[in-house]
């Protein structure tokens, strides 16, 4: 397995391997950046293919950590970490214990979180063997389940997005077509339906979708039909590399933005959506909510300065667009260069990562 000449390696600061044979634990902690602060970033527990699709997972992710977070004017670096196993039938109270010691190992250069895989009760646990952890339940100090602040600055987002493609007041009558109706975006439909929006929605879980189409008059499509739907904005809140050489094509959308992470498969489809016209809310920058709301818990969680925090959202976004326009590139470029300016004023040396 290479991982110095990994093509997702990234310069990372530090990549740890983690094992305990005794409760069958097998994880990857990746530390990208700490100029600003500690890294944070959740921890996922799945199936993976091989521990190669692990690495890529992982060093993928941490590396958007650490442009979330400077982005969101956080004073925290990117981390992630990376259970390799199936949380239905691994997941154990002793497992989870067990990735808490390898947290405190680490000596709070690494914080973590719930993910894909894992919930803030599970973080109950690994709280046993470790300080360094957020998104807790309320019971436990923590904020708990940080999905409908994600939603809420993806709608702040799309509301920014609007408003600079259209000139529009609202997403009032505007059609919006969701991919994935998991914990963020079923929130992101409620306040979607709030604002006046109509739906398409598509998800693999077919009860799921049943739902939304009676409680949103939404309409469904099949998983694979989402992409090409006629909606006025696409947004994508199930999994990462949904924008990539087959789908960017046969979008008709005119803005793409939602919670999923690294939306774009590579950077290059960024500059394709920017030529077809098609207006991109950075994922990185739109779904930075949870992480503002976990990232309060460390001073004592505030729901207004969260909530200021996340409206914030918008207001960077629509600077990115301008940006943007005004240098010809595309809005991920944009994103990727004011991330990396905090950075560079913080003193990383990542400096080469953004042309
Ligand atoms: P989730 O696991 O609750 O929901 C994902 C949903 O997508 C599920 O309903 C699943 O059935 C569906 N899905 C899976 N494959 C699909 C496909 N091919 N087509 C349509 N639907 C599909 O996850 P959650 O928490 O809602 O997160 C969604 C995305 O947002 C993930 O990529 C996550 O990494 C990202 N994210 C979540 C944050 C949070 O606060 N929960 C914060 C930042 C990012």
């Amino acid at each position: 397995m290479t991982v110095f000449s990994h093509e997702s390696f990234a310069d990372h600061e530090q990549v740890v391997f983690v094992s305990d044979e005794s409760v069958g634990l097998k994880a990857v902690i990746a530390i990208h950046d700490t100029s600003l602060g500690p890294a944070l970033g959740g921890c996922r527990m799945y199936p993976y293919e091989d521990e190669q699709a692990a690495l890529r997972d992982v060093l993928r992710l941490s590396r958007g950590m650490t442009y979330k977070a400077a982005a969101a004017q956080l004073d925290l670096g990117g981390g992630k970490a990376v259970i390799i196993g199936d949380p239905r039938r691994q997941k154990t109270p002793e497992l989870l214990q067990a990735m808490g010691r390898a947290v405190e190992r680490l000596g709070g250069r690494y914080i973590t979180a719930e993910d894909v895989g894992t919930s803030v009760v599970d973080f109950a646990e690994v709280r046993k063997s470790t300080r360094h952890v957020v998104g807790l339940p309320v019971e436990l100090g923590g904020s708990g389940d940080p999905s409908p602040t994600t939603a809420l600055g993806v709608f702040y987002g799309l509301d920014a997005a609007a408003r600079y493609r259209w000139r529009a007041e609202s997403l009032s009558g505007r059609s919006v077509a969701v991919q994935g109706l998991g914990n963020v975006g079923w929130y992101l439909c409620q306040l979607l339906r709030e604002a006046g929006a109509s739906l398409v929605v598509s998800d693999v879980d077919e009860a799921r979708v049943a739902k939304a189409v009676s409680t949103f008059a939404a309409r469904a499509v099949d998983p694979d039909e989402i992409y090409a739907v006629e909606a006025d904005i696409f947004a994508p809140c199930a999994m990462g590399a949904v924008l990539n050489d087959t789908s960017v094509g046969h979008l008709r959308c005119e803005i793409v933005g939602g919670a999923a992470n690294n939306q774009l498969a590579r950077e290059e489809h960024g500059e394709q959506l920017r030529v077809r016209g098609i207006l991109y809310a950075p994922d990185f920058v739109i779904n930075a909510g949870g992480m503002i709301r976990v990232a309060s818990e460390r001073d004592g969680y505030d729901e207004d300065l969260v909530k200021r925090g996340v409206e914030g959202i918008g207001r960077t976004l629509h600077a990115i667009f301008e940006r943007a326009e005004a240098d010809g590139v595309s809005t991920q470029k944009a994103a990727l260069r004011l991330a990396q300016a905090r950075l560079v004023r913080a003193g990383s040396e990542k400096q080469a990562l953004v042309a």
